[in-house]
């Protein structure tokens, strides 16, 4: 299975990622599952934040009795290691606490565990990626449905998750060229990229498509599936929320890449009150301003909606 294969299945797999460490991808998976759950839609997490794996602890437990080290280690199944946590539709599959780094999975275990993510049973799996644009992350990235990038108001963030987002977008590209046949001339062109005037990976698909019209057409079909939806975290202020927008138009201007901004949470002190009380923020915290943002963040992602701006800034 080649990381751009899609499978048509009824559930929907959401990745949340985003390139930088701490900016509450895990905090958004676990609530963004929560809020699913509670609407009565049967959730699967899954943390493949192998090496940092710490969605458990969004749920208040401690040492979970499974984890993906029994899936990788025992052959054991997806099925066999989900935990349950204290909302009825949501189950997790831990991660491997164990293992230091995301080196440690082969490339046959993590096509066999893409393979078992993609038949999970449930309305909704979502993955929890760890930080960095590890090659296993990108991949878990590229077989959701929605690709999901979590951002905070910080200039390092915005480079980082740029990076993240071109990362994979040069995978992708990369991955669909090989399917056809032709992995050598992307290469190529990416060497020589200063003799064909080439300063960014847009041009270099721009260039692509110029030069080889049947590659073209196969991009156009491909990429055009290439949508994600950002999520802007720790928002302390009305500018910091306008930020989205100018995020947006970044990455459509260099990379080409079409982004629904769908949400952002405010920075909420309840969010590290209910981590170390161990009580999921969605189960107690449900009347906080962080909690309403979820809600609509989530509504969103459901519906493919975007974001309204007040004061029609948008
Ligand atoms: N909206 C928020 N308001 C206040 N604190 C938050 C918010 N979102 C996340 N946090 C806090 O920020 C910290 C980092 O969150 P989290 O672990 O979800 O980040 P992460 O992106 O998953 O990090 P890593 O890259 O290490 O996996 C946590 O202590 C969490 O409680
Ligand atoms: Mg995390």
């Amino acid at each position: 299975m080649s990381p751009t294969a899609k499978v048509q299945r009824e559930g929907e797999i959401w990745a949340v990622g985003g390139g930088k460490g701490g900016t509450g991808k895990t905090f958004l998976t676990s609530s963004l599952g929560s809020f699913l759950a509670k609407k009565g839609r049967k959730v699967v997490l899954v943390d493949m934040d192998i090496g940092g794996a710490n969605l458990h602890s969004f749920f208040g437990i401690d040492r979970p009795q499974r984890s993906l080290t029994s899936f990788f280690e025992k052959g054991s199944s997806l099925q066999d290691i989900l935990v349950r946590t204290d909302l009825d539709n949501l189950t997790l599959i831990t991660g491997d606490i164990h293992s230091i780094a995301s080196d440690t999975i082969t490339f046959s275990q993590k096509l066999k565990l893409f393979r078992q993510i993609l038949k999970i049973n449930a309305q909704n799996v979502l993955i929890d990626l760890g930080a960095g644009s590890h090659l296993n992350t990108l991949d878990a990235f590229l077989i959701a449905d929605k690709m999901v990038v979590v951002l905070v108001p910080e200039v390092i963030a915005i480079e980082n998750m740029y990076h993240f987002i071109k990362n994979a977008l040069f995978r992708k590209v990369k991955a669909v060229l090989k399917e056809y046949g032709f992995k050598e001339i992307v290469q190529h062109v990416w060497d020589r990229r200063q003799e064909f005037g080439i300063r960014n990976l847009k041009e270099l698909i721009d260039h692509l498509k110029g030069s080889f019209s049947f590659i073209g057409t196969i991009l156009d079909n491909e990429l055009s599936r290439f949508r994600v939806a950002l999520i802007l975290n720790m928002v302390r202020n009305k500018q910091d929320i306008f930020l989205g927008t100018a995020v947006k138009s970044v990455l459509l201007k260099y990379l080409g890449v079409g982004i629904e901004y769908v949400g952002y949470v405010e920075y909420n002190d309840a969010v590290w009150r209910s981590v170390r009380e161990r009580k999921p923020f969605m189960l107690n915290y449900t009347a906080t301003a962080g909690a309403a943002n979820i809600a609509a963040v989530g509504d969103n992602l459901l519906k493919g909606g975007e974001i309204v701006l007040p004061g029609g800034l948008g």
